[in-house]
């Protein structure tokens, strides 16, 4: 459907999930795909698994919460591959905790991977962004426009996240770059599902909730990245896009409501 055969596309937090995922749908287009994350050990799978599928791959250990690593890390992809057609920012950490069970640092954790890390990301890539036509993609969640028990960590930064969005979509218009969010839904075998709903219980609840009646795929997000990049999206920017089956019109809040009422069950 979409071809970016000699494009340059960076995924970072790319290196598992949802991002690598995204990472995948770009390789088996024809990109070249530059991923970054904290592990080296898994930068160097996500690297093999995308030259596997035939593309030109390069990654980076990098953590987000660190600037000048995130600047090395682009110096070298554009050394490589050239200026960016495409960047995916999606590091996140989360985890299920009440605020006042949080300590200061553990708060400050979440804010620092998601919110700040996005600055970084955007920040250390401008230079290298190919101007006018670059693509940005912020990967948001609904925790950003729902609030939810156990998340206010994750609906603080992730709010910050799709402002940042907004505001860079206007500050980087005049030179022809667009800015998107892109919100996923309940997305099958990944890490934020794992932590958030970990018993069958929970994840019934979920599907339960969503109108189209089913979890999303990493196939799902990467094909709406590869729209959102692609010049039929020509005239998108600054939107919130949720890919979530219909998920947040109400199911949402269902779900985190049983999710509520079962961690507040004692534990025997
Ligand atoms: C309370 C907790 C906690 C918990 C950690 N902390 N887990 N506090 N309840 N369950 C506290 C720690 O005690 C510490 O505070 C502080 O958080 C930082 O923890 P560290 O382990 O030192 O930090 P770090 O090694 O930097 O790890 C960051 C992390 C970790 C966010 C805590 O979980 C991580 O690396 N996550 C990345 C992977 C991930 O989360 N993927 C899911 C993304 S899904 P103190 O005070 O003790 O120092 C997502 C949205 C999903 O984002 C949406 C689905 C709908
Ligand atoms: P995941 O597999 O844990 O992906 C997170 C990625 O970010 C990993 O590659 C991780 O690798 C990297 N990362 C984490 N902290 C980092 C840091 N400080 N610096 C650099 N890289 C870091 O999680 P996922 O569930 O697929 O989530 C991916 C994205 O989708 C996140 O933005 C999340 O908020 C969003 N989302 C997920 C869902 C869902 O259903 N799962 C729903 C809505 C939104 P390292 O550990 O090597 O650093």
């Amino acid at each position: 459907m979409f071809t970016f055969e000699n494009k340059t596309v960076v995924v970072v937090g790319g290196t598992s999930g949802i991002n690598l995922g995204i990472a995948r749908c770009f390789a088996k287009a024809g990109a070249n795909v530059a991923v970054v994350s904290r592990s080296q050990e898994k930068v160097d799978a996500a690297v093999k698994e995308l030259k596997a599928l035939g593309a030109n791959a390069m990654g980076a250990s990098a953590d987000v919460r660190h600037f000048e690593e995130l600047v090395n890390a682009m110096d070298s992809f554009k050394d490589r591959f050239g200026e960016f057609d495409v960047l995916v920012s999606g590091a996140a950490g989360n985890f299920p905790a009440k605020a006042m069970d949080m300590s200061a640092n553990a708060f400050a954790s979440v804010i620092n991977i998601d919110l700040l890390g996005t600055f970084h990301v955007m920040k250390a890539a401008y230079p290298h962004l190919k101007k006018p036509g670059a693509s940005v993609i912020n990967i948001s969640a609904p925790q950003s426009y729902i609030a939810a028990d156990f998340q206010s960590h994750v609906c603080s930064a992730k709010a910050g996240v799709d402002m940042l969005t907004k505001n860079l979509a206007r500050e980087w218009g005049c030179e022809g770059v667009r800015v998107n969010s892109v919100v996923p839904g309940p997305i099958e075998a990944t890490e934020g599902m794992n932590r958030l709903a970990p018993t069958k219980a929970l994840q019934d609840a979920i599907i339960d909730n969503v109108p189209l009646g089913r979890n999303g795929t990493h196939e799902d997000i990467g094909n709406c990245c590869m729209f959102l990049s692609s010049q039929f999206a020509s005239y998108i920017s600054g939107v919130i896009l949720p890919v979530d089956g219909a998920w947040s019109l109400g199911g949402y809040s269902v779900s985190m409501n049983a999710m509520q009422n079962i961690m507040s069950q004692p534990k025997n």
